[in-house]
């Protein structure tokens, strides 16, 4: 089995657990209109988004929802590596018209998650922005109930804000460590002006002890930072994650990385509505 399916099956159900609550919240924070394609991006780079498109990938095909991950960061593709497959073709053999959808979509070892890959392109952006690239998304949506759309940080790319304004949700994965609170808000605030539909927030690797999660920490919400409720009073389904030694010991591609503390992931807190 590659390396990120292992890592997630391997993980333990605190990590799962997150995962799923992240799932149930994009698949009903829109009663009215299902969530059917979701942007995943990042202020920064490494923030955690190509590790949460596809845990949350698998997450939604276990539950029998099909899903398709597009590689549409095309800066510094990832999957192949993520997957350890090598797909002949990609992405941009498909909106360049060179070869059919179904021949550049490659099936993994998670029933019911494909994954359409991309190979190192210097502007993408013209491209994805494209109507063509409207009608292969309208032609999956045909095939697939999940489009996950792994993407650049937003705050060095446009290309997610392109693809945010077309798609059904975007979700901003910030790592707590490494972002800025205001540069967060800018992000958000692009992402507003670009008509797209802010889900919310993965706060990813967040140092926190469990009395802090259930009493006082502040958390990002709505570009402003809030005191969160106790537990029992809130509304919100936070997901928290702490991934420990025990619960992490590889480290073929980085999912355990960094250090050997704990970590979290929190799920999406709600977001703005379009
Ligand atoms: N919660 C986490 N705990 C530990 N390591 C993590 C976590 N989330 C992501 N990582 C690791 O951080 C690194 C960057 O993750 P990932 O590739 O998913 O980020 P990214 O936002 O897609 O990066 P890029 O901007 O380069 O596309 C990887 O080595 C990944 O394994
Ligand atoms: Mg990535």
């Amino acid at each position: 089995m590659p390396d990120i399916l292992n890592d997630y099956k391997n993980a333990g159900t605190v990590l799962q657990d997150a995962v799923k609550t992240l799932r149930t919240n994009i698949r009903f924070s829109s009663v009215d209109n299902p969530i059917k394609t979701i942007v995943m991006t990042s202020v920064l780079p490494h923030e955690g988004k190509s590790t949460l498109s596809i845990f949350l990938g698998i997450a939604m095909a276990e539950i029998g929802q099909k899903t398709l991950l597009i590689e549409c960061d095309c800066r510094k593709p990832m999957l192949r590596n993520y997957f350890n497959i090598r797909p002949q073709y990609g992405i941009m053999d498909v909106l360049r018209r060179e070869v059919a959808a179904d021949k550049a979509v490659v099936h993994t070892q998670q029933a019911g998650l494909d994954v359409l890959s991309s190979t190192v392109l210097a502007n993408p952006v013209e491209i994805l922005g494209s109507e063509r690239m409207q009608t292969m998304i309208g032609e999956f949506n045909k095939i697939y109930d999940v489009i996950i759309l792994d993407t650049p940080p937003l705050g060095s790319f446009i290309e997610a804000a392109v693809l945010a304004s077309k798609a059904d949700g975007t979700v901003l994965v910030i790592n707590q460590g490494s972002t800025q609170i205001e540069r967060a808000r800018a992000v958000v605030s692009q992402l507003e002006k670009a008509k797209a539909h802010v889900l919310g927030v993965v706060l990813n690797n967040v140092e926190m002890s469990s009395s802090d999660y259930y009493y006082s920490d502040y958390y990002y919400r709505d570009g402003r930072k809030k005191k969160r409720k106790h537990k029992s009073e809130s509304t919100e389904t936070p997901v928290n994650v702490r991934r420990t030694s025990a619960d992490t010991g590889r480290t073929n591609n980085g999912v355990q990385g960094r250090n050997t503390k704990s970590r979290k992931i929190t799920g999406v807190e709600e977001g703005t509505e379009k």
